[in-house]
């Protein structure tokens, strides 16, 4: 099939490449020249384990094409999937700025019948706007429109397009539904075919569920360190059920990103606009924002003050194996560490460029973890990349200023960090003080 995919972002790239990856003829298109100069170069944009070697092999076997010119890219294309940003406007709804230009050009460039598919998470009802907008400029309605949500994690974009577990279809034709279900065969997943509203509904309300699952497991935390329980094994243990499942009851410092944050506000805007109080997911994100200070709080029940202490931060990225900053606990807690008059190290194993562009200018930035926590006072581990979970606390007991340590993704077992001589602070567990 031929695929043209507009918006060589995080969805739209990773879209793309696997798209073509299992047999497809893709061409991604953007209008930032210098990107396609650089992917048609094999140069990546973002950080993601796996997508730079793809886009080599499948450019190399001419099967994935980059372009600024949008018309080329969409005249032989069966299927054009919109893939561009839906920030997040001050009021909290989702900006459709990018949505609304790419379907005005979509317009005044077809000819012949084509399904159009968003794959940006857009609020109920965006496809039938979408949809009006190309019959404006095309002047007929020879042509489908179909909501199709992506479900990738970053750090993970390739494994989980690859290894899909569903794909969603929201369609209003029965030929829009076959094409797509076609094109999704090879996945070897559950399609389900719907129509255009439910499809766009699902998007946020699995994204709205999974962020209801973090900060209701990081309120079982918070009583359970006051109840001297491990909410690991409450985690471990509720998980068991299968109703329930293990998967994101991981207690830490909060969700960030740019999803969950966004989506969650932008589904409280669509839930105002129908006049309905969506009270569960307002106190979600409450509970979110409190727990991204929960380190600053033990921090400071434990030493009273901050000023002049070394404070190493570890791992800066929203999650490991990305270099996104977008929403990262880290920007919060650097700025409230420099209100306190703390001095900051800070080290990721990726996002270290990224970082500098967005935390204080008072956050330094080391090279290494040795660097970061040589002089340290207390050490904050904010995201859970293996090579920080690797980390060696025999050396850490061995530093100068026996630094604490206040472990915001409890990246170690109580068993293990007992056996040093070390004081330590987790989310949800009791504390090990020497
Ligand atoms: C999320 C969803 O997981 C994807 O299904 C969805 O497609 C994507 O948003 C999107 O809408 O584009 P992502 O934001 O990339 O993916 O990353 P997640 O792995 O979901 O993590 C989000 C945040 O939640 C991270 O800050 C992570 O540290 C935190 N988290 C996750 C927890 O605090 N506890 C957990 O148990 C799981």
């Amino acid at each position: 099939m031929n695929v043209c995919v507009i918006g060589t972002g995080y969805v739209g790239l990773v879209s793309g490449v696997c798209f073509s990856d299992i047999g497809n003829r893709v061409t991604c298109v953007d209008l930032d020249e210098n990107k396609i100069n650089n992917l048609n170069n094999g140069i990546v944009p973002i950080y993601e384990p796996g997508l730079k070697e793809l886009v080599i092999k499948n450019t190399n076997e001419e099967r994935l094409f980059f372009t600024t010119d949008l018309k080329a890219g969409m005249d032989d294309a069966d299927i054009i999937i919109i893939a561009v940003g839906t920030p997040e406007k001050e009021s909290g709804e989702a900006d459709l700025r990018f949505v609304e230009a790419v379907a005005k050009s979509i317009g005044e460039n077809l000819s012949d019948y084509k399904v159009i598919v968003t794959k940006s998470t857009v609020p109920v009802g965006t496809n039938r706007r979408v949809k009006s907008i190309i019959s404006e400029y095309c002047g007929h309605e020879d042509f489908d429109v179909a909501s199709n949500p992506e479900f990738l994690r970053e750090g993970s974009a390739i494994y989980d397009t690859m290894n899909m577990e569903r794909a969603i279809i929201g369609v209003e034709s029965q030929k829009a539904g076959d094409l797509l279900t076609k094109l999704h065969e090879p996945f070897d997943t559950t399609v389900m075919v719907t129509d255009i509203e439910t499809a766009e509904m699902i998007k946020y309300a699995s994204n709205a569920f999974l962020a209801t699952k973090i900060s209701f497991i990081n309120e079982i935390a918070n009583i359970c360190e006051k109840l001297n329980a491990n909410v690991m094994d409450v985690a471990k243990g509720m998980g068991l059920d299968d109703r329930i499942g293990e998967k994101f009851l991981s207690a830490g410092i909060g969700y960030g990103g740019s999803c969950f944050p966004k989506d969650t506000k932008a589904l409280i805007q669509i839930s105002g606009e129908v006049e309905h109080d969506f009270s569960l997911l307002k106190s979600v994100i409450e509970v979110n924002n409190k727990q991204q200070q929960r380190l600053i709080e033990k921090a400071l029940n434990r030493f009273d003050r901050l000023e002049g202490k070394n404070v190493a931060l570890l791992g800066l990225a929203f999650k490991p194996n990305t270099d996104d900053m977008r929403e990262a606990a880290s920007i919060v807690i650097s700025e409230e560490l420099v209100k306190h008059g703390a001095n900051i190290k800070g080290f990721d194993p990726i996002a270290k460029d990224t970082a500098k562009k967005v935390l204080p200018s008072e956050v330094m930035i080391a090279e290494s973890i040795d660097e970061a926590i040589q002089d340290a006072d207390i050490i904050m581990i904010l995201t859970d990349w293996q090579e920080i979970k690797d980390l060696d606390l025999n050396k850490v007991a061995a530093l100068p200023g026996k630094p604490v340590i206040f472990d915001g993704r409890n990246c170690f077992s109580l068993d293990y960090v007992g056996q040093f001589d070390l004081e330590y602070h987790s989310i949800g567990r009791p504390s090990l003080v020497e």
